[in-house]
């Protein structure tokens, strides 16, 4: 049974919002180190309508800060995470409110978000703030999503070791091609 069932993370987005797709993302991505969320904070950029809030808060993570612009997405995720307390969403701009952010978390969440940024300076500015493990998921569809050797080489930049994750055989990801990384700090933020 898929993390996202009887969820309504479809019906209040339209955004690669398949309960599939969501379903795939987080078996390939998240599910293989869910012990590494357990009681552990986060910092989510672009957290949409909640679906990853909701995927932290069910593997047991302390707690959720999510970064959205959308006044109605951010609406919309508190209404489908009603069930939990220990999360909160500023509404604002990443590049202008993530510099803005003193308290470190042991995983930053990065995922369907670069491309709109960018790259460079916001993977500085997470690198400040990220004590373990950064996720970072994206895709290659036209010229100005960076291309995963750039994302690879503004991790390196970033001070960030890197995993480059095997796209399952089964993944199409709406025709688009996405990769996945999971990062961590080279030196580790206490
Ligand atoms: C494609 S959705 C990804 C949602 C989710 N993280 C996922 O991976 O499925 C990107 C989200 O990032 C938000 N976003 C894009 N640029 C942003 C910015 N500069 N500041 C804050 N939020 C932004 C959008 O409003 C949208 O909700």
């Amino acid at each position: 049974m898929s993390i996202f069932n009887n969820r309504n993370f479809h019906e209040t987005s339209n955004l690669a919002s398949d309960i599939d797709i969501l379903t795939h993302r987080y078996n390939w991505i998240l599910k293989p180190i869910i012990q590494e969320f357990k009681n552990k904070s986060v910092l989510e950029l672009g957290s949409h309508n909640g679906r990853f809030t909701f995927a932290c808060l069910k593997m047991g993570v302390s707690n959720v800060l999510g970064i959205e612009q959308d006044t109605e997405m951010i609406y919309k995720a508190k209404q489908s995470l009603s069930d939990f307390q220990n999360f909160k969403f500023i509404q604002g701009d990443i590049e202008k409110t993530l510099p803005q952010i003193e308290e470190k978390f042991d995983i930053v969440l990065c995922m369907g978000v670069l491309y709109y940024l960018d790259c460079q300076e916001v993977l500085l500015q997470c690198r400040k703030r990220c004590k373990r493990l950064m996720i970072v998921d994206s895709f290659v569809n036209r010229e100005l999503v960076p291309s995963l050797r750039f994302l690879q080489n503004c991790l390196c930049e970033s001070g960030f070791n890197y995993t480059t994750l095997d796209v399952p055989n089964d993944f199409l990801g709406y025709g688009k091609k996405r990769f996945a990384l999971h990062c961590r700090p080279i030196i580790p933020l206490f």
